[in-house]
């Protein structure tokens, strides 16, 4: 059964599962920041659509590790153009619905896993949050142990950024394209994913990489239900048990009001 709109009876249905489950897993992509006014990296609007940089490069090339090795100040030229759209911006009410699902005694263990470095699910008030993807708002020093957080990048006046103790280049700890994913977080989702989710919400995503998609998967192979949150269709949507064709902030808040209904 994969049930396509935001009916009463579908959010019924998915309220009734997430009373039941002991733990669940909300992965999250652009589009649940997309309510908060972000863009997203593909689609419409998409940050990654205009292919070709002044350089010539494509966008990913550009704000990838070799890149970054080469030449920071290319890189830190458009994560600080990606970055603009982000000023002043903040959680939404998807967000937070996640929030307060995570401190509420009537919903099982609650995790996140999103691919955004905005840090909104945090500043939500979620605090089981994997950052697959990092953090844009810390930086660092490639050298020494600096480091600092900042609101947005309308504060760095050189590009690349250089470290006030030792001069170094400084880089946001977030995921370039080429790079490894952060170490903590990774062992943090396989710890997760082991002890296992009887509940996995996919929620404004694309869906594009193996670690996304594995643990939607793992939870459809052994009877789990599989909700998709997204306007679009994706590789998912035929797969998972509900398909919530909506966006995010206002399928988490109709869901939230029925489970309250339910109560
Ligand atoms: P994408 O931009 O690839 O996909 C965003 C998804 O959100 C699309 O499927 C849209 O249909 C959907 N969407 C748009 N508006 C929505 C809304 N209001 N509510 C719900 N869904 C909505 O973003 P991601 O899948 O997050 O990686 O991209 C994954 C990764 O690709 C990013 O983390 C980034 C990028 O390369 C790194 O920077 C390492």
């Amino acid at each position: 059964m994969n049930r396509k709109s935001l009916d009463p009876e579908t959010l019924d249905a998915v309220a009734a599962h997430l009373r039941e489950a002991r733990r669940i897993l909300f992965i999250t992509g652009a589009g649940i920041s997309a309510d908060s006014g972000l863009s997203t990296y593909r689609g419409q609007g998409g940050l990654y659509n205009d292919t070709v940089t002044d350089e010539g490069f494509p966008i990913e090339e550009a704000v990838s590790g070799p890149m970054f090795q080469k030449r920071p100040d290319i890189t830190w030229k458009y994560l600080s153009m990606m970055s603009e759209g982000t000023r002043g911006a903040t959680f939404n009410d998807g967000h937070r619905v996640l929030a307060e699902m995570e401190h509420d005694p009537a919903v099982g263990e609650v995790w996140v896993l999103t691919q955004n470095v905005d840090g909104f699910h945090r500043a939500a008030g979620s605090e089981n949050v994997i950052e697959i993807h990092g953090n844009s708002r810390e930086l660092h020093c490639t050298v020494c142990p600096w480091e600092t957080h900042v609101e947005s990048y309308g504060e760095i006046t050189a590009l690349p950024p250089r470290c006030p103790e030792c001069d170094a280049v400084v880089r946001p700890r977030v995921v370039l394209f080429e790079e490894m994913l952060p170490e903590a977080a990774t062992k943090r989702l396989f710890v997760e994913q082991a002890r296992g989710f009887d509940m996995v919400f996919s929620i404004g995503t694309s869906s594009l990489f193996p670690y996304i998609v594995q643990p939607v998967l793992d939870a459809h192979r052994k009877g789990a239900p599989t909700v998709e949150i997204n306007p679009d269709q994706t590789d998912l949507s035929d797969i998972v048990t509900y398909k919530l064709a909506s966006g995010a902030r206002d399928a988490l808040t109709a869901l939230w009001q029925h489970f309250g209904a339910q109560r």
